[in-house]
């Protein structure tokens, strides 16, 4: 059965029991300061878990994308080296909030297996809770009853709160589970040893499938449980394996999920899978990631430095490096793979075609650059090993290419090994482990039990489109405190007129009033799933009170102001670049804002004007606002909203328009354009492949702004001992600058001329060679030329010159013809050893060769060993 065909039998099953299939939820979560990824099918169900809120469909079944590399659940490192872990999956999953229970997940479950796909019941097994003393909780024996009607009782076996009770993290919702796995070995394996010991053995044969979690309870921050408001049902089953069991293979990365990749990577690479294990871990860790990379990419995550970015080019780096330590690819390749993917995947998840261009770009660009990372590492790596006495590497040395340069570790030891040396592994981990200890303290959130006031009342209503202040009452709270922000409360009201950051929109600033006209200062709102956080400094003497909440109006009008200038600069895009610009992110601040989006080629000065003028000749026009709220998706769509992937929208939608400018957005924004005084653009670059920046200012900013270049402008005339016409000023010093640059150089190449006489008479006799070797104080292009001619007015000559310049050192090596081809002798070698002395690198031809570096200090070191060369 093919993996697509997996897919839907699973939906029409679950449609068939009354479920509403729902699309997969984006992979890369933005309203969850707890968790970067989706990790479970339940994550986007979380909030009705937990009863903040109240779901329309009591029954959901789904494929949800999933990603497991950080945090509780994280498979990174086991991915590639065995058979059935992985980065990104599918969870096939079937939920029931508040309605059927343990009856009815176990029957189904067994029906689709067994009676559906046909599986044989001889190859399942099942777990049950064992009960776990700490927590109060006995065998369930409920669950083992219901399974008794379908499956022997000596296949089913007692797991412990490991196995058996489901948590999502180290707080939230939770409760026991019931494992179905699966035992697929061959028949002479099973009379051999018994599928019951291997269960939950981590044998790759003998498989968890499924997992259906009875969700009761809900772990708090100290450690206990408490009941849930109602009993649900969470179910995950990995499709990748499944299709593994129907597809009779013995690895997912048999499976026609995978095999299409596996493919592409032989043909591109040349290697062969199935024929060595390094290369196959190298080819299944680069087919899992390539997944992951493209998934995140589609749903608006770039790779970067921080955040979940790091996260994907950390995946992307480790499928560079394996490619390039085992299958010896030195070119980008992996974006190869994303068109194999797009036409494998993306007719269920649409994304990954409309994405694709995007994506490959973005690959490649990652790979072109971590490449380089690695050649310079390299020459790094030489250095140090140069310098090492002795065949032991410190561990501070290794740490140091690791976290200066991205220069991973495993491929330091490995050239080590290589190399006749090692590397001292205890120091680097204890510099890793130093490392760790530094940023954990600086991150730490303690974060306290929920306080619940007004249980409820805690479904919470946004008002702040309308309204600045409001009289509210707090319906929870809890203490949260972290080495960088101390102690803040997390306060939720009932309603709020604080925006919650969101959309690339800020969080709203202001305050509480408490009696005799003091205040609480609210320093930050966010949204947590459905809640919304106000932080603030401290919790009112009585919490339980009606209160007065205030928005700060003037930073409010500013980023409102920002906002409705983002989207009029995305239609200005749209209309002098062309259609292909779309939104890739945004940052609405009330200083500025800044815009990325798809384009591929900087925006010329032409370009960057037209932009400013479209966007000012509508601020100009004064165009009032025009807010949908609650419209349906459809409706929007047609009055010209860009529908964007990955985002998760409700059933409706709010739309702003401003004359043609449509958008689906749920920020804030001003009455009419003109509101905004002026848009001034201060800069344009690549943030990635295809992916550009811009960054505005409006308003008062931009007012600053021109007083500030206005001021900058009469001081350079100052400068300039105020000439009538300041441009012809500069371009007259300019061009006696470079007059005088020129008689500069004719006056270096004399010296040079001079120069040949004087190191000619110092040029050493050597086995027959005439060598030099000399620190020099001349610019590369003159040392160049003074190699030539010193070559020509003497025979058999090897020299090497050091030059010093702005910090930075420099190798140059001559050898005459004659000697490179009678002595072997290569100028391209000599710099590229001798490199690693100044912390660089270069090369060039075996007669004449330089190379560049950090460390001037080495420089004499290098010319005092040019002559081992020669000797
Ligand atoms: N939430 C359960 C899991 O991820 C189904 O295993």
């Amino acid at each position: 059965m093919k993996s697509q065909q997996v897919r839907q039998h699973f939906l029409d099953f679950f449609a068939s029991k009354k479920h509403t299939i729902v699309p997969s939820s984006p992979m890369v979560l933005k309203n969850d300061p707890t968790l970067m990824f989706t990790n479970a099918g339940m994550v986007p169900f979380k909030e009705y878990f937990l009863g903040q809120k109240n779901a329309t469909d009591k029954r959901v079944a789904d494929t949800q994308k999933c990603l497991r590399v950080s945090g509780k659940h994280n498979d990174l490192e086991e991915v590639g080296k065995d058979t059935y872990h992985h980065t990104m999956f599918e969870m096939l999953g079937n939920w029931s909030f508040g309605d059927y229970f343990k009856k009815e997940a176990i029957a189904w479950a067994w029906e689709f297996l067994v009676d559906v796909l046909k599986i044989d019941k001889d190859c399942l097994y099942v777990t049950v809770f064992e009960g776990a003393e700490e927590d109060g909780l006995g065998f369930d024996k409920e669950a083992f009853d219901f399974w008794k009607k379908y499956i022997s009782e000596d296949r089913i076996i007692n797991g412990n709160k490991k196995d058996n009770f489901w948590e999502m993290g180290a707080q939230g919702p939770c409760g026991p589970c019931s494992e179905i796995h699966v035992d697929i070995r061959s028949v002479e394996e099973k009379a051999k040893v018994s599928g019951k010991s291997l269960v939950n053995m981590d044998h790759p044969q003998v498989v968890e499938i499924w997992n259906l979690v009875f969700m009761e309870f809900n772990r708090k921050a100290d450690g206990s449980l408490e009941k849930l408001p109602a009993k649900h049902v969470d179910t995950g089953m990995g499709f990748e394996r499944l299709c593994m069991v129907l597809q009779n293979k013995q690895s997912n990365y048999d499976t026609d999920v995978f095999t299409p990749l596996i493919r592409e990577v032989e043909t591109i690479t040349n290697n062969h899978y199935g024929k060595n294990e390094e290369t196959d871990i190298a080819i299944r860790v680069i087919a899992d990631h390539v997944r992951a990379v493209a998934f995140a990419i589609a749903d608006g995550q770039l790779p970067s430095n921080n955040g979940a970015g790091y996260v994907i080019r950390r995946i992307l780096r480790r499928a560079i490096r394996y490619g390039f330590t085992f299958l010896n690819t030195k070119e980008p390749f992996i974006y190869k793979l994303v068109n194999t993917l797009s036409k494998q995947m993306g007719t269920y998840f649409p994304e990954l075609k409309a994405q694709k261009q995007l994506i490959t770009n973005v690959i490649k660009e990652e790979e072109n650059s971590f490449l380089r990372t690695l050649d310079q590492g390299l020459v790094l790596l030489d250095g140090i090993i140069g310098n090492t006495k002795g065949t032991e590497v410190s561990g501070k040395k290794a740490f140091e290419l690791y976290d200066t340069y991205g220069f991973p570790i495993d491929l330091t030891a490995l050239i080590l090994y290589e190399k006749g040396m090692t590397l001292n592994e205890e120091g680097f981990k204890s510099e890793l482990e130093k490392q760790k200890n530094r940023s954990r303290a600086a991150a730490v959130v303690e974060t306290d039990d929920w306080v619940v006031l007004y249980e409820d009342d805690d479904e919470e209503e946004f008002i702040g489109y309308d309204t600045l202040e409001a009289k509210v009452r707090i319906t929870r709270y809890r203490k949260v405190s972290s080495k960088k922000d101390g102690e803040l409360f997390q306060l939720v009201f009932n309603m709020t007129p604080f925006y919650p950051e969101g959309g690339g929109q800020v969080g709203d600033k202001g305050y509480i009033e408490v009696s005799n006209g003091n205040v609480i200062y609210i320093v930050d709102t966010k949204r947590e799933n459905n809640l919304i956080l106000h932080f603030a400094k401290n919790l009112p003497k009585d919490p339980s009170q009606i209160i007065k909440v205030v928005v700060d109006e003037k930073q409010r009008f500013k980023t409102a102001c920002n906002h409705s200038a983002t989207h009029l600069l995305h239609q200005a895009l749209r209309e002098v670049l062309g259609t292909h610009v779309e939104q890739k992110g945004s940052a609405v601040h009330s200083k500025n804002l800044r815009f990325d989006f798809s384009h591929f080629a900087k925006l010329t000065v032409d370009e960057l004007s037209q932009v400013e003028d479209f966007v000012n000749a509508r601020i100009d026009s004064k165009i009032q606002l025009q807010e949908f709220r609650n419209i349906p998706m459809e409706t929007a769509l047609e009055k010209g909203a860009m529908a964007l992937f990955g985002e998760k929208y409700g059933d409706t939608v709010r739309a702003i328009q401003f004359g043609q400018s449509v958008e689906l957005c749920g920020g804030c924004h001003i009455q009419n354009t003109g509101d905004i005084w002026h848009f001034k653009i201060i800069s344009e670059s690549a943030i990635a492949a295809g992916i550009r920046r811009i960054e505005a200012i409006t308003g008062d900013a931009a007012k600053d702004f021109f007083f500030e270049n206005n001021r900058v402008f009469f001081e350079i005339k100052d400068i300039l001992k105020n000439p009538k016409n300041p441009q012809k000023a500069i371009l007259d010093l300019q061009e006696e600058n470079s007059t005088l640059k020129k008689q500069i150089e004719t006056l270096l190449k004399d010296k040079a001329k001079n120069l040949k006489g004087d190191l000619i008479n110092e040029v050493e006799q050597v086995n027959g060679i005439n060598f030099l070797a000399k620190k020099l104080d001349l610019d590369q292009n003159s040392i160049k030329d003074l190699c030539f001619d010193l070559g020509n007015a003497v025979d058999n000559l090897f020299v090497l010159f050091g030059t010093e310049k702005e910090g930075k050192a420099f190798l140059t090596c001559f050898i005459s013809k004659n000697l490179v081809e009678e002595k072997q002798l290569n100028a391209g070698k000599v710099v590229r050893e001798l490199g690693a002395l100044i912390h660089g690198g270069g090369g060039g031809q075996p007669f004449y060769a330089t190379a560049g570096g950090r460390n001037p200090e080495g420089i004499e070191k290098a010319l005092s060993e040019a002559k081992r060369y020669i000797v």
